[in-house]
């Protein structure tokens, strides 16, 4: 299509003429004895580009100073973008600009978006996915560049950044649509600001050709651990990346991975179990194909992670890490004792109530008895779960603001290790859930005194606004979700106004966790149970004693969402 411009001397008079096209203006430049055209919204953050210099092949906009080439659009500054560019024809005085179909722009978002992340550019990524979505891209590609970028360009391996983009691609189903850009966009950010500054990461080969002389499964995964256990990260790496190459299946390799990260008591806070967990949670978003790349990122982190039987909060005045040995010891015997009768447990709750017991004896005796009786690997670990959002739901605001954190990783371990006993349960696994049940022990005094359960109030969702808004809401947050669900509420949407009070903050990393973790524990439980509501009551509370923030990614996803619209967001009184 031809569009008349103007005359060619106007053109040259003026020095740039304005039009519309398709909607959009654009302005045809007369530089250096031609004409040129780019659209007049600078790709930036809309400033007109016909108020912008022209001088030596260059406009550069007013607003920022992004500099782009008149000849093609594309930019000098990539915080900025490539403007589009129009060919012009000039017949006798008649200036006419052509307009065609706009390029492929699923090529040129997925290219922004890696740019984006490698300049940790947020409005650049936040136009990507925005541009991506729209174009019916499906989210697993999304979240696949973030993967990529992030397994590559750390070399410490996989960290808390893929750890919230994976958490938010979970979360995704749970949330309206309109978040779903701004949930991807915190997520990118995160892989971004986790990866600046740092070197990249460079992957080890398998150990030969497998097929020749393979090593046994068994083999390996007595390798993995072994040097796991002697802090070997990169023998560690080898042996896991020999396994997957010689087609270990996903059970085996993680069996191997999980029964590592056990074989020591809480290690890394729990973040160890956490990343393992989110690593599988990936390959299953992106498919087994994808565990060669990401799997591996795993084992630095593994390796040199902390081992809390070393710390004293373990030794006394409870020997808590004798405890966690003397029960491992007779796990196996404990195991082949309930698996006469597995199935034929059924008190996952009361389980989850006795593991908050101020006596870790008792605590871990109620695991073995629990055992005993035939309960499954994922009765122990949703049990636990519970135990651990029990601290959140009943942490009393005269704690110190930081112990927030403390019942935090009780809690996010045992949704961890839950979904990790429900993807491949094995018997090392089991030791976990000892595990988690005493770091949830130690977190005792942080219920002391407990926050009251809450009361149903009558309240609607959009009065938990104000709880978001203004500080000191804790408890009122946990009643209104209470309430809400109590009167019969649809929990979605209590998932929904969480998820969108989570997204519209600038939330640190454990909160993702926490909501990610209350979201998937909550639908462990049947529609309507008491304990489903109770998790989530922990996950209002835990929002509510973080909030309000300065809301400023929130505000850059809504500034791209406004220039994909076309609206202006310059303008001048
Ligand atoms: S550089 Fe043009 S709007 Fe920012």
């Amino acid at each position: 299509m031809r569009i008349r411009v103007g005359s060619l001397e106007a053109l040259q008079t003026e020095g740039r003429l304005t039009t519309k096209a398709g909607g959009h203006g654009v302005c045809v430049f007369w530089h250096e004895g031609r004409a040129y055209a780019l659209d007049d919204r600078c790709p930036h953050m809309g400033f007109p580009l016909h108020r912008g210099s022209l001088e030596a092949g260059l406009v550069t906009c007013h607003w920022h100073h992004a500099r782009f080439d008149l000849a093609t659009g594309g930019t000098l500054d990539p915080f900025a973008d490539d403007a589009r560019a129009f060919p012009v024809e000039v017949e006798g005085d008649d200036v006419y600009l052509v307009v065609g179909a706009p390029d492929n722009r699923v090529d040129h978002h997925r290219r922004r978006l890696a740019e984006g992340l490698e300049g940790g550019l947020t409005l650049v990524s936040a136009k990507a996915v925005l541009g991506l979505l729209e174009a019916g891209v499906p989210v697993a590609e999304i979240v696949q560049v973030g993967v990529e970028f992030g397994t590559a360009n750390r070399a410490q391996g996989w960290g808390s950044g893929l750890t919230v983009l994976v958490a938010m691609a979970n979360l995704l189903p749970w949330l309206d649509p309109s978040d779903h850009a701004l949930a991807l966009v915190h997520g990118l950010a995160f892989v971004a600001r986790d990866t600046a500054g740092r070197p990249p990461r460079f992957p080890l080969s398998p150990l030969g050709d497998v097929a020749v002389a393979p090593v046994s499964a068994d083999r390996l995964t007595d390798w993995y651990r072994r040097f796991v256990e002697t802090r070997s990260g990169d023998a560690a790496e080898r042996v896991l990346v020999t396994a997957l190459s010689a087609s270990a299946d996903a059970a085996t390799v993680s069996q191997m991975m999980t029964a590592a990260a056990t074989d020591h008591v809480f290690i890394d806070v729990g973040h160890t179990l956490d990343f393992t967990n989110k690593a599988f949670e990936a390959v299953e978003h992106l498919g087994w194909g994808a565990a060669e790349a990401v799997l591996p990122t795993l084992t630095e982190q593994t390796a040199g992670a902390s081992r809390s039987e070393e710390g004293s909060r373990w030794r006394h005045p409870h020997d808590l890490a004798a405890l966690v040995r003397s029960t491992e010891e007779r796990l196996p015997a404990l195991l082949a004792e309930g698996r006469a009768r597995l199935g034929e447990f059924h008190d996952v709750s009361g389980l989850g109530w006795r593991l908050l017991e101020d006596d870790p004896y008792a605590v871990v005796a109620s695991i073995c008895d629990a055992i005993t009786a035939g309960a499954t690997p994922e009765q122990l670990g949703r049990a636990l779960a519970l135990a651990g959002a029990l601290r959140i739901t009943r942490f009393h605001v005269q704690n110190d603001f930081g112990d927030w954190d403390a019942v935090h990783h009780g809690f996010t371990y045992a949704n961890a290790l839950h979904q990790c006993l429900v993807r491949h349960p094995s018997d090392e696994l089991v030791r976990g859930v000892v595990h988690g049940a005493l770091r949830v022990y130690l977190d005792r005094f942080l219920n002391v005194p407990a926050a009251r359960l809450p009361a149903s109030v009558d309240a609607s969702l959009g009065d938990l606004q104000a709880c978001w808004d203004g500080q000191g809401g804790v408890d009122q947050a946990g009643a209104i979700a209470y309430g809400w669900l109590k009167a019969g509420g649809d929990p979605r949407r209590l998932v929904a106004a969480l998820g969108h009070a989570l997204l519209s903050e600038d939330a640190g990393f454990h909160w993702f966790q926490i909501v990610e973790a209350a979201v998937r524990q909550h639908a462990a439980w049947p529609a309507g149970s008491e304990e489903a509501a109770l998790i989530l009551v922990g996950a209002a509370r835990f929002l509510a004693a973080h909030t309000p923030t300065r809301r400023e990614l929130p505000h850059v996803v809504r500034t791209a969402a406004r220039l994909r619209r076309g609206d202006d967001l310059f303008e001048e009184s």
